[in-house]
């Protein structure tokens, strides 16, 4: 039956126009193409901070492993007993750790590293530990991973050996098959007599793929299995840094970890740089993604800026240095240090995006300085899309805009309340299609204003309010996904434990030793996996509103997709409403449709739901069938949902 003859049949009783208003509809136009879908839209962002490498993502598990946390005392180590610990910088085993442990006292000797936030301990597990160890007199060390009080050894293992000059010390610490899982450990060195002197102690539990060096599985794989397109790397403030001196030095990332120093990241504690260039490009390949390399273009977070065309073409050389790195041959000098790292093979670089943020640069020089490293990267590798981070119509993009050049791509960042959120899913319907294209390089709709400065006040990750926000955005980003080139939530990670964070709300949260998606982490995943490759034009009449103040926006969102091989129409509907929303649809000009699809859902009564370690899928998607999908048909949303609805057209 049509919509009219529905609607004229009860017209009697209801009123025509009541009805039509009442249930909303919209029509699915298969006649003519919508616009292709760009393959790069949703990616991911990452960067050092909530503990989002060390403490997180990167597998290390002993925490100021290099004993450079703070230049006099020492973090997460301390002596047992009458040890005496101290920080000594005249025998350094490299220029770039700087600094060893000194520890010694009278009688048994003992060191504890708290680890970030105890250690996970596992049954049948085995632990790859190393350490540089030196001392007066030979000596042997015993090492375990034992129960915070050490009342209980999980593992142990021991060291013999130990001389007057450094040695590298290797060793496998295995817990048994009847060992308990738990967080509740720290991790220890014993010996007798002093002094002895240790540098760069580590313990790697399993990592992804058994990589040295290498990633905690289960965040990586809730990462992998969103299938992104893109990582966006190092930062984010993480690129920058406070000042020169912490901002991202790559060339200080690479190579055996003695000879990386670390630095100071700019969310208040310091980074090992054992995630490093060549990890993040690891990481990209581990998820089969392709990266946005964000290079340092020379200015800092204490908005100090090298702005004289001379000093900043060392920074414009570094980044072309940091490309060659990635996408040289084994004939070029940093391609050559590449392949001697481990790499053979030419990453593809096709993004580079000059700084972050550089609307925060009030003395207005970007456009200047993104015209040196436009010009540049452009000359040496054309190809390459160069991404500016002002010019675009967010605040910060306003205030700069860039005309001396046109950017391939300006990036908009926007941290908005859920409201503010909802009210952008039309914002690119009105942009202007000659570009630049736009990168939405960070976003996230938050529940707590400046989530910068209001850390726990609200999360640690998303709840399901958000979650209704962040998914009709998206719904606008992928409507115009012919302008919206790319996307990427902010931030990606999250350390849960206390103390842990310095942002509100983020994306993937764990502990030490579980991990859970966020329902944005969901939504987004239900966008990415349903992407399709061109848009369906739709026509919606009848659609409810909402109004906060002044302002009256949409209560029911959408966007339909289409996937052109197999004729799979993707349509997403975004409910944010308190009660269940009907809707009628109209699908014009298919070939056919199969009356059985399928349908996945994201929804809660309670917008304040969230997922957490002990309940990490409350809010999460439901997969089900569905039938009577025609030409013609209604489906009900539930309040608070995030629907796909897969229609087969052949
Ligand atoms: O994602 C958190 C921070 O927000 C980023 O470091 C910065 O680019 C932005 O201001």
């Amino acid at each position: 039956m049509s919509l009219l003859s529905r609607a004229l049949l009860v017209s009697g009783s209801l009123g025509l126009v009541a009805l039509l208003n009442a249930q909303p509809s919209i029509t699915l136009d298969l006649t003519k193409p919508g616009h292709k879908v760009s393959p790069m839209l949703y990616g991911l962002m990452t960067e050092e901070i909530n503990h989002s490498y060390d403490g997180g993502l990167y597998g290390e598990l002993i925490q100021n492993r290099a004993f450079k946390d703070n230049g006099r005392t020492t973090p997460h180590w301390s002596g047992l007993g009458e040890t005496k610990l101290t920080l000594d910088h005249e025998h350094p085993v490299t220029p770039e750790l700087g600094v060893s442990l000194k520890i010694e006292g009278a009688g048994p000797l003992g060191v504890v590293n708290d680890g970030y936030w105890g250690f996970p301990i596992r049954p049948s597990t085995s632990y790859r530990c190393s350490l540089y160890a030196r001392c007066e007199a030979a000596k042997s060390l015993e090492i375990s991973l034992e129960s915070a009080d050490g009342t209980k050894v999980y593992a142990s293992g021991s060291v013999p050996g130990v001389e007057s000059g450094w040695k590298k010390f290797d060793l496998l610490l295995r817990t048994s098959r009847t060992e308990a899982t738990t967080s509740d450990a720290r991790f220890v060195i014993r010996t007798t007599g002093g002094p002895v002197w240790l540098s760069l102690v580590s313990v790697f539990p399993a990592t992804y793929g058994d990589h040295p060096n290498g990633f905690r599985p289960d965040v990586l794989r809730l990462l992998q299995d969103m299938k992104p397109a893109f990582l966006r790397f190092p930062g984010g403030n993480y690129l920058e840094g406070n000042t020169f001196r912490d901002r991202f030095e790559w060339k200080r990332t690479l190579g055996p970890l003695e000879k990386r120093p670390g630095h100071q990241a700019p969310w208040g504690y310091r980074s090992s740089d054992g995630l490093g260039l060549l990890e993040y490009m690891n990481w990209i390949e581990d998820m089969g993604a392709r990266p946005v390399l964000a290079v340092f273009a020379g200015y800092v977070l204490n908005h100090d800026v090298i702005d004289s065309n001379t000093e900043l073409q060392g920074f414009v050389n570094d980044a072309l240095d940091e490309i060659e790195y990635l996408t040289g041959g084994p004939n070029t000098k940093w391609g050559a240090k590449r392949v001697a790292d481990g790499h053979p093979k030419p990453f593809t670089l096709d993004y580079v995006e000059v700084g972050n943020e550089d609307g925060f640069d009030d003395s207005g020089s970007y456009e200047k300085r993104f015209v040196q490293f436009y010009d540049a990267i452009k000359k040496k590798y054309p190809k390459i899309n160069v991404i500016s981070t002002t010019g675009g119509k967010d605040w910060l993009g306003l205030k700069f805009p860039i005309r001396l050049r046109k950017p391939d791509l300006v990036d908009e960042h926007y941290y908005s309340s859920t409201w503010e959120m909802m009210a952008m899913a039309t914002k690119y319907d009105s942009y202007d299609r000659k570009g630049p294209r736009i990168f939405v390089g960070e976003w996230a709709a938050q529940d707590v204003p400046e989530p910068w400065t209001r850390v726990n006040e609200k999360g640690p990750t998303p709840n399901l309010n958000c979650a209704i926000a962040d998914a009709a955005f998206m719904t606008g980003m992928e409507r115009n996904s012919d302008i919206v080139e790319m996307s990427c939530y902010a931030p990606l990670l999250v350390n849960v434990n206390p103390g842990g964070r310095q942002w509100a709300v983020n994306l993937i949260g764990y502990d030490t030793l579980s991990s859970f998606g966020s329902p944005s982490y969901y939504a987004q995943k239900m966008f990415m996996a349903n992407l399709g490759d061109w848009t369906v034009r739709t026509a919606a009449s009848g659609m409810p509103t909402q109004s906060q103040g002044n302002q009256t926006i949409d209560a029911l969102f959408h966007s339909a997709t289409i996937d052109s091989k197999t004729g799979t129409i993707f349509l997403k509907v975004v409910n944010p409403q308190a009660t269940a929303q009907a809707v009628d649809f109209r699908v014009v000009g298919a070939k056919s449709i199969r009356s059985n699809g399928t349908q996945i859902q994201l929804a809660g009564e309670d917008l304040k739901s969230m997922n957490t370690i002990a309940e990490p899928m409350k809010i999460s998607p439901k997969t089900s069938n569905v039938s009577e999908l025609s030409e013609r048909f209604t489906r009900t949303f539930p309040a608070h949902s995030v629907t796909v609805l897969k229609i087969e057209t052949r």
